[in-house]
């Protein structure tokens, strides 16, 4: 199979600890060159993946190797420009999340893509987690969700917004627990939330619950000043119920049956390494698999305008 000859833009802690990991397992693609403003960042991740050649100016980058497709992966208020020039240069893309600071940035993002037939994907990761994906299938089994809840919950009291404040935490970080919404439940049609700003002059708790076009009830729970770092979700259909951790194990009870069963999340993704059992390795090999398929990546653009319009709503539909 072809390689697909890639321009990595950041060095950064993402780049560095799941996506190039990732990708230097694949044999179908080229690192070819990498570009990030910080020349010590660049120099030490170019030397850990073996890539040749490094830039500080990504226009550069673009203009001399070419590349098939493009990762970003920078700070969501810095990313617009470069998005939309690599776009506008018809080169494929994959972003991390959030896919804007803004639904408009993301939606113009989604048209630019699709009139410049790019491939887009935004690394909603959880999504990927093999736990998550072994999970859905056995509730799918059942039937139709009936059910679902997304949590997210940190404790960042005192750490300040993100960014120093360049972008919310709904729509920065806790998107994740949004999007998985999304993904159990499909799409909304009547949203109820709570919005909450606790301990702070920014929002910190958001919560919701839901009604999706299949019937389904969802419910979002997030909040960010309570005690540890806590990403779990449930998922119910007939006669049977799941709760899952992703970053440790699910429990599936059906039928009424006491003992449930209980499957690891590193089990069920054959790797103890954060990059394979938290999804980002499934994310990129999709992306790169949608690449030398031509086909549509699942969290493309259009896709994540639909995430982002959720995070809206959810300021907009408050109780
Ligand atoms: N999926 C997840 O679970 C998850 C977790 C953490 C962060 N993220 C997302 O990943 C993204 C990156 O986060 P990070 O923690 O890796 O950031 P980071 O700050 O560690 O790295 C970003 C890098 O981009 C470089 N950069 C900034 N502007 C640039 C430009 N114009 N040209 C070239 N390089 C430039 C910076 O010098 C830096 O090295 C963010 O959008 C964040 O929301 C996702």
């Amino acid at each position: 199979m072809a390689k697909i000859r890639l321009g990595l833009i950041g060095a950064g802690g993402m780049a560095n600890s799941v996506h190039y990991p990732s990708l230097a397992e694949f044999e179908d693609v080229e690192m070819a060159a990498l570009c990030d403003l910080d020349e010590q960042k660049l120099r030490a991740t170019a030397e850990k993946f073996g890539i040749e050649r490094t830039y500080t100016d990504y226009r550069k980058m673009l203009a001399e190797v070419d590349p098939q497709a493009v990762y970003i992966l920078m700070p969501p208020h810095h990313l617009f420009d470069l998005a939309l020039t690599c776009l506008q240069q018809k080169r494929h893309l994959f972003i991390e999340k959030p896919p804007g600071v803004t639904r408009e940035q993301t939606r113009n993002l989604a048209l630019t893509a699709e009139k410049n037939g790019c491939l887009t994907m935004v690394g909603f990761n959880r999504r990927f987690i093999p736990l998550i994906r072994e999970v859905r299938q056995r509730v799918d089994e059942h039937g139709p969700m009936l059910q679902c809840v997304a949590t997210f919950y940190k404790n960042s009291i005192g750490a300040g917004p993100y960014y120093g404040g360049a972008i919310d935490i709904l729509t920065c970080d806790a998107i994740h627990a949004v999007d998985m919404l999304r993904y159990m439940g499909g799409e909304p049609v009547s949203v109820a939330a709570d919005v909450r700003a606790l301990h702070t002059t920014y929002d910190n708790s958001f919560n919701a619950l839901l009604r999706f076009e299949n019937g389904c009830t969802g419910v979002l729970l997030t909040n960010w000043v309570v005690g540890k770092r806590v990403h779990t979700f449930e998922m119910h259909a007939k006669g049977i119920s799941a709760f899952v951790n992703g970053d440790t194990r699910a429990e599936i009870y059906t039928n009424n049956q006491e003992a449930g069963e209980v499957l690891d999340s590193r089990a069920v993704a054959g790797s103890d390494s954060t990059h394979r059992f938290y999804g980002f390795y499934g994310e990129n090999r999709h992306f790169i698999d949608c690449l030398q398929e031509n086909r549509l990546p699942e969290t493309h653009f259009g896709d994540a305008v639909k995430t982002m319009e959720l995070v809206e709503r959810i300021y907009r539909s408050q109780i």
